[in-house]
């Protein structure tokens, strides 16, 4: 019981029948909590529903008559880190490579990239910004450096900040730029931001001239630190709170077009994990926030979370089986916990949502690749990363009001990537398959789904079987998206809607054989996209998902 009400609690599913009544209260009040709470008249008819068995049709019930929060299209975000083969092959190859490239970056990643409308990139780090200093990176001199989190290999800096915010522009993306507290001083990341962002002829601008660019960059968003409670300087609450002060202080954006409504966003460093010593730092800086002084600000808060079950990470991304698929997933879906946990604190400081919770590194972390150098965090991506991912993005999604950024780890050839490269080769993994199917949902209008999930067991372990978002387009088009977690049995999905009356509807689904089904530059479609057959039948509309399959379809009135 006490698993099942974790459960429950964790995604408003059910296990046994009692389990069912309790989810689906928590499932209302989670989602539609604001327009029905107090109204038990309107929760009883639910509560008599009978259980939903493995194999019975789950049926959907979506109210488009009452949007919610704006899905932010930054939940979307991606994350650069100088980190094995991330930027270097994976981004950059410089000017005088064979392969095809603008200005020394990859034409075809930057192609692939554009096709799934990343948001923000942020970058240079991780561990490797709290060591990064950015005088080595500009000019026609560029400074060799170490790289001692990632391998100790040396690190050329021939990609700097003009040409991070070149592969911004090409790709069309925003930046989101990370400040060295550890090792830095707020002196030489106060001369960074004047550097990217003033249009005044101070020396520093017209060194960014001399360098190829006279007009101020634009940058959405400034981190301040990277995980300050550990490799960013092991800093107490109260350390990083005396720096954050400071550097927020003095990281001014000069940029004219961006003192207005385009203002660049501070991310403070947040929690790593669940525990008290991760709540206490929420507790710190939200307090801390409630009372600022006007000298200082910030505008979110950042999360880190891997779904990694334990350290060191051991799982196998490839050549596995059912028994490492549930497990995965089980730990994946702590996620709802930990944002469920940090909301109530930023609540108690932060009532009206003013900041953000920027879930700014996330994703599956296995063990490397046997043939790869344990320090670059190289893994192949299956069929249940692309599940991991959708599970993410629509727990993200549900808690749109809070939940404002998020970025997964990392971009390419390093964890959950979107691409892979091998020198001029280059192929889309699984989850870059989801990122590109969740396109539509990007800025859209989250919609309350109920629906009883039902279960997949294997072994000990109990899921929901099936998850389920719905949003609103700005032309008013309706987006589901649905995934069966289930890897053995296919799941017939009837959604009533209201709000809208549906005409016509059409989707496409992913899946592969196997839940360990990848990717490679040898056989890249295994895991790809086609469509399904989604019909309209009495006004319901009505499908049937594949056994580990994820499903997005968009509804016409
Ligand atoms: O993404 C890999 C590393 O994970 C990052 O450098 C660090 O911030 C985190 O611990």
């Amino acid at each position: 019981m006490a698993f099942a009400i974790q459960i429950s609690n964790r995604w408003m599913h059910c296990v046994s029948a009692v389990d069912v009544m309790l989810s689906r209260a928590n499932f209302f009040f989670r989602n539609c909590g604001s327009l029905i709470i107090g109204s038990f008249v309107v929760l009883m008819p639910l509560l008599l529903f009978p259980a939903v068995k493995a194999q019975e049709k789950v049926q959907l019930s979506v109210d488009a008559s009452k949007p919610g929060a704006r899905i932010d299209r930054n939940i979307f975000g991606q994350f650069a880190e100088h980190l094995g083969k991330g930027v270097y092959e994976g981004v950059w190859v410089g000017p005088d490579s064979k392969i095809p490239n603008t200005r020394g970056i990859r034409n075809d990643v930057v192609a692939a990239l554009k096709a799934i409308r990343i948001p923000n990139i942020r970058w240079p780090g991780g561990c490797f910004a709290d060591e990064y200093h950015w005088r080595k990176g500009i000019g026609p001199q560029r400074v060799v450096t170490l790289n001692p989190n990632w391998g100790g290999v040396i690190e050329p800096n021939t990609f700097g900040t003009h040409e991070f915010l070149d592969f911004i522009d090409q790709i069309g993306s925003e930046a989101y730029i990370s400040v060295n507290v550890g090792s830095g001083t707020p002196q030489e990341a106060a001369e960074w931001l004047e550097y990217l962002t003033t249009s005044q002829q101070t020396t520093l601008a017209k060194e960014r001239a001399a360098n190829g660019h006279p007009t101020p960059y634009k940058i959405a968003y400034l981190g301040i630190g990277n995980e300050s409670w550990d490799c960013g300087g092991n800093m107490t609450p109260d350390y990083y709170l005396s720096q954050l002060r400071i550097y927020s202080r003095f990281v001014r954006n000069f940029n004219p077009a961006q003192q207005d409504k385009l203002q660049m966003l501070k991310i403070a460093v947040g929690p790593g994990g669940g525990e008290a010593r991760w709540t206490e730092w929420t507790e710190s800086i939200m307090k801390a926030w409630q009372n600022h002084q006007w000298s200082w600000d910030m505008n979110g808060l950042s999360m880190h979370n891997y779904t990694v079950v334990r350290w060191p990470p051991a799982f196998l991304s490839v050549g596995f089986g059912e028994t490492e698929y549930s497990q995965i997933l089980k730990s994946t879906l702590e996620m709802e916990d930990l944002i469920n946990k940090h909301s109530a604190i930023m609540d108690k400081y932060d009532p009206q949502k003013k900041i953000a919770l920027i879930v700014d590194e996330w994703g599956a972390w296995y063990a490397s690749l046997p043939s790869s150098h344990p320090g670059f965090l190289a893994q192949q991506n299956s069929l249940r990363d692309a599940i991991l991912a959708a599970l993410n993005l629509n727990i993200f999604a549900r808690h749109a009001d809070r939940v404002r950024g998020a970025n997964i780890a990392q971009m390419i050839n390093v964890l959950q990537a979107m691409i892979l490269t091998d020198k001029e080769k280059m192929v889309l993994t699984p989850t870059y398959h989801v990122f590109k199917m969740y396109v539509p949902f990007q800025d859209a209008t989250f919609v309350p789904v109920a629906f009883n999930a039902g279960t997949y067991t294997h072994g000990d372990i109990t899921l929901p079987r099936v998850d389920a978002i719905a949003a609103k387009d700005a032309v008013g088009k309706l987006w589901l998206e649905i995934t069966n977690v289930d890897p053995n049995s296919p799941v017939e999905i009837e959604t009533s809607i209201t709000g809208i009356n549906a005409r016509a509807a059409r989707g496409e689904t992913l899946t592969a054989p196997k839940v360990d089904s990848v990717n490679s530059f040898e056989a890249p479609n295994t895991v790809t996209t086609k469509s399904v057959s989604v019909k309209i039948v009495g006004g319901k509309v009505t499908l049937k998902l594949e056994p580990k399959s994820v499903t997005v379809i968009s509804v016409e009135q």
